[in-house]
């Protein structure tokens, strides 16, 4: 009985580090990526965000200053291939451009997990980030993370036109006259990537709360049943003690009547 409450106690607290461990590792990078009930990314993908000068032949523009760290991460499709060789530091419209150093997978191989990397100062991949890919056919779907800072981007082909959009022109000229609408720009996509951490943040802590809960539950399930166990044992103490001096049973001490049946 000993042992085998032992052995629970540590199962559960392995089981509950292992959990607390792969949770926190796994749910900011895959939970957007989720393919969870059926769903298929082909289907899913939405039109590539921001899709404008993301060529290799493009330098990075400071006037429409692009950048994937406000993505909203999820999946994307795209006509261009993501850059798989190492591009050249401001080029992808960013400063420091992003590619996947890996290969492209076949339709069979479903969705399978690349490395992204970024080119920085340092050499070609400076910092790693995770990406899912998807072969549709007659083209890739691509889950896609936030990135951490600015200019950073990712690569998706080599070559073409790197115009930006008339209407991304207008908005971003009026941004640039008003510093109230770059404000409010700002704080927009600030706030839909804020939002992103915070619903991460607050389903980890109701996890976290209900396992913990389960797990003290368990505890003082333990500690009661411990607790009958060490009463059942000085209660025979007392009685081989009573047998001993021959003490008449009839006339049982009052702490006898807290014996379990
Ligand atoms: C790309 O990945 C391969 C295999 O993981 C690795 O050997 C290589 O160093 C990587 N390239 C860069 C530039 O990091
Ligand atoms: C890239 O496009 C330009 C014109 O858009 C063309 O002149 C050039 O040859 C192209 N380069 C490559 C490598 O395809």
């Amino acid at each position: 009985m000993k042992i085998s409450l032992h052995l629970l106690t540590s199962l559960t607290l392995t089981q509950l580090f292992i959990t607390l461990i792969v949770f926190v590792h796994c749910v900011e990078s895959t939970y957007y990526c989720s393919t969870a009930g059926g769903v298929d990314p082909c289907t899913l993908a939405e039109t590539l965000y921001e899709p404008y000068a993301r060529t290799g032949n493009c330098e990075y523009n400071g006037v429409y200053a692009p950048c994937d760290r406000y993505i909203t991460p999820g999946w994307y499709k795209s006509d261009d291939l993501v850059l798989d060789n190492c591009p050249v530091l401001n080029s992808c419209g960013a400063v420091y451009p992003i590619w996947m150093n890996g290969t492209f997978p076949q339709v069979a191989d479903g969705v399978v997990s690349r490395t992204l990397c970024k080119t920085g100062f340092g050499g070609c991949c400076v910092r790693q980030y995770d990406l899912q890919i998807k072969n549709c056919g007659t083209s890739y779907v691509y889950c896609l993370p936030a990135l951490d800072s600015c200019p950073e981007r990712l690569c998706f082909g080599t070559n073409g036109t790197c115009e930006y959009p008339t209407t991304v022109a207008i908005t971003t000229t009026v941004a640039i006259t008003t510093t109230a609408v770059v404000d409010s720009t700002v704080s927009l996509r600030e706030y839909r990537n804020l939002k992103t951490r915070y619903v991460v943040a607050i389903v980890a802590v109701i996890l976290l709360v209900i396992s913990l809960s389960g797990f003290a539950t368990l505890m003082s399930f333990c500690y009661i049943k411990k607790r009958r166990k060490d009463r059942e044992i000085s209660q025979s103490r007392v009685e081989l003690a009573t047998d001993e001096t021959g003490v008449e049973s009839n006339g049982s001490p009052p702490h006898l009547h807290f014996q379990p049946k």
